[in-house]
């Protein structure tokens, strides 16, 4: 009986169906930019000619973890990128999204310019510009010197925000009368979670009690000293930017998050509760600040004197001092209360939430008897929106992982995107203030857990030829379509 009521009710939702929508791009507001994007360890390789010296992606990328490959070579953008400019532009994008190696440009991270970092750079951009392209460039993504993690630590060091902001002038000045998108430090909740809590991306600090694969760290402390050092980083540069470029640049500086939408795992209040830890701790641990001047209270309860204190004059400089926040949407996660643990604990201890992930390359339409990823993405702009005064939302990456030897054939990496970028529009007609999206990744690259194995590209990269060919997938054939103006149907 349950069976025949199973398919009787399978029959009319065939039957009744759900109305199909269709959309193009021209159904976004005027000057909404589509582009796609990479970062500088991922794509560019000449990891050590021109005067590069190593960032804690090299050492992290050599660390063993990887069977031996690493980003040395990767899709050798370094060399090609006046071929992948014409790519980008075969493909009609308005903008790509890329990445300025901080130890390309000033290779021992303050003192000296490398001119052939400069060089790279002017030549990457002027040719973007030739195109027609806008360059969207963020200052660091995961690469941070290595010399300065040596000499104090990184990001564990307040030294960090005066070399960076530094860093950041010589990029203001050598590229700032091309570049009208700048945002400093891409996945800032990432970086600290995966770097210095899990341990699973550069640098890969993490309690040895905890992780056995860590060498040092704390992950109990670590997250949010760098968590403060990286909000002051950015405002810093924010006030540097506001103060000697904006009147001639013209250019807007955003801030970056991986974001989650989180979602009870069940409907009792305790799950509830979880989940908006799991959002205070994840997104608002850096958005809190940067709008309301302020770490979360359940933030600063759980973690207590582990977490650093804003005084008055940083909490200002903190408050506002972005134009757009960045945003990278891969997932949905659910949690469940769970109980707070006696100290030492970790950060992600702390948020006394069990976290459970929706698998992203399931079928996208209904995980769950949800359609969770398109659902998620609308959910976690929303939340954007009404908690956080609905700041411009650029998102700077979004797309789908699939096995490299998928090669060009990429039926669902279309069905995806449509879907997502569906999702967005419906966002954006229920007043997301969202200006940007671009599709993670504009070609294959050095993928930071599965390496050459998996990839997001809309064109695959042949890793094993000595030139790095580009073979545009199916994915990079439609989405130049839509870009064109064509339909979608979902
Ligand atoms: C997060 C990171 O910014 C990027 O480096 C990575 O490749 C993608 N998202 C996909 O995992």
């Amino acid at each position: 009986l349950l069976q025949i009521c199973y398919l009787l009710i399978y029959l009319a939702g065939k039957s009744v169906g759900v109305a199909a929508k269709v959309y193009n791009r021209y159904d976004f507001p005027p000057h909404f930019i589509f582009g796609a994007g990479t970062s500088s360890y991922q794509v560019e390789g000449a990891a050590f000619e021109d005067g590069r010296k190593a960032s804690i992606f090299d050492a992290f990328a050599h660390s063993g973890r990887f069977d031996d490959t690493n980003g040395d070579v990767a899709a050798d953008q370094y060399h090609k990128y006046k071929e992948d400019v014409q790519l980008m532009a075969e493909t009609g994008l308005d903008a790509y999204h890329f990445s300025i190696s901080w130890s390309r440009l000033i290779p021992d991270g303050r003192g000296p310019v490398n001119p052939e970092g400069v060089e790279y750079y002017n030549n990457l951009i002027n040719e973007l510009v030739s195109h027609g392209i806008q360059p969207h460039v963020t200052l660091l993504h995961l690469d941070t010197p290595q010399v300065l993690e040596d000499e104090y630590g990184g990001f564990i060091s307040p030294r960090i925000i005066e070399d960076f902001t530094a860093y950041a002038d010589v990029c203001f000045r050598e590229f700032g009368d091309r570049v009208p998108y700048w945002t400093t430090i891409n996945e800032a909740n990432i970086f600290v979670m995966g770097g210095y809590d899990t341990g699973d991306s550069p640098p890969g600090r993490c309690s040895p009690s905890i992780r056995s694969y860590c060498m040092k760290g704390n992950s109990s402390t670590e997250p949010y000293i760098v968590a403060h050092n990286i909000l002051l980083a950015h405002a810093s540069t924010a006030r540097l930017y506001r103060e000697k470029y904006k009147a001639k640049q013209h250019g807007l500086l955003g801030f970056s998050l991986y974001l989650y939408h989180f979602i009870p795992a069940s409907n009792t209040t305790e799950d509830a509760l979880a989940a908006q830890r799991a959002y205070d701790f994840f997104i608002g641990l850096y958005m809190d600040p940067l709008t309301y001047g302020d770490y979360p209270e359940i933030v600063k309860k759980n973690a207590g004197n582990r977490l650093p204190a804003f005084t008055k004059n940083q909490s200002k400089l903190v408050k506002g001092s972005f134009d757009f926040i960045g945003v990278n949407f891969y997932n949905v996660v659910s949690n469940k209360h769970t109980n707070l643990k006696p100290e030492p604990r970790d950060y992600i201890a702390d948020m006394a939430a069990e976290w459970i992930f929706y698998n992203q390359t399931s079928d996208i339409r209904k995980v769950d008897k949800i359609p969770t990823l398109p659902w998620g993405l609308k959910g976690g702009l929303e939340y954007f929106k009404n908690v956080y005064d609905n700041p411009p939302i650029y998102i700077h990456e979004n797309g789908q992982l699939t096995d490299h030897n998928v090669s060009v054939n990429d039926p669902s990496r279309i069905e995806y995107l449509q879907i997502l970028i569906g999702a967005m529009l419906d966002a954006v007609r229920n007043g997301s203030n969202t200006k940007a999206y671009f599709v993670w990744s504009f070609l294959d690259l050095f993928e930071l857990l599965f390496t050459y194995k998996k990839g997001f590209g809309l064109y695959y990269v042949d890793f094993d030829d000595p030139i790095r060919s580009r073979y545009p997938k199916l994915s990079q054939k439609w989405y130049a379509g839509y870009l064109r103006g064509e339909n979608v149907t979902i």
